[in-house]
C-alpha cells in the first residue's frame, strides 16, 4: 500500500466529473488499499477517486470502525434530512462549515469484486456518503453551505 498525494480545492482537477470504474482488477484493488491508507494517515472518514487524482467514481468511507469500499455508487433513496459540520482532506480545515444532508439514504453500488451491494446508512454514515458521492461530480461541501465561507 502507499500513501498518495491529496488533490486539493485549488486544483482543477477536483472540479471534474468521475468517470465508472470498467474493470474489477489488481489495480483497482491497489487503489483502493491506497485510499484507504491515505485517509487513515490524513485522518479523513472517507475519500473519493478525485481525491487521490483518480477520476472514476470509487469511494471509500469509515463509520464506527467500520471500513465500506463503493464502487459506481447510486443513491436510490434518500428520505429526512440533517444539518452538521463537514470538512474535507481537500478543503483547509478552516473551511469546515454545516451542511444539510439527507438523515437516511439507501445506496446501490459494487463491491471491489463487481458484486452488487445495497447499503442503507443514516446520520453521519449517510452523511459521509452523500460528501463522497458529490466529489464524483466535481461539487465540494462548501458549495452547500448556508454560511458565508470567506
Ligand atoms: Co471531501
Amino acid at each position: 500500500m502507499a500513501i498518495r498525494n491529496i488533490v486539493t480545492e485549488d486544483d482543477p482537477m477536483i472540479r471534474m466529473t468521475s468517470r465508472e470504474i470498467t474493470a474489477y482488477n489488481d489495480r483497482l484493488h491497489i487503489l483502493l488499499d491506497d485510499m484507504t491508507e491515505t485517509m487513515h494517515k490524513f485522518n479523513g472518514c472517507g475519500i473519493a477517486g478525485v481525491q487521490v487524482g483518480v477520476l472514476r467514481r470509487v469511494t471509500v468511507v469509515e463509520d464506527g470502525g467500520e471500513l465500506l469500499e463503493l464502487i459506481n455508487p447510486k443513491i436510490i433513496e434518500s428520505e429526512g434530512s440533517q444539518t452538521d459540520t463537514e470538512g474535507c482532506l481537500s478543503v483547509n480545515s478552516r473551511k469546515n462549515c454545516e451542511v444539510e444532508r439527507p438523515m437516511k439514504i439507501k445506496v446501490e453500488a459494487f463491491d471491489r469484486f463487481g458484486k452488487p451491494i445495497t447499503v442503507e446508512a443514516e446520520g453521519w454514515k449517510a452523511r459521509i456518503i452523500c460528501h463522497e458521492l458529490d466529489h464524483f461530480d466535481g461539487v465540494l461541501f462548501i458549495d452547500k453551505s448556508a454560511e458565508d465561507n470567506n
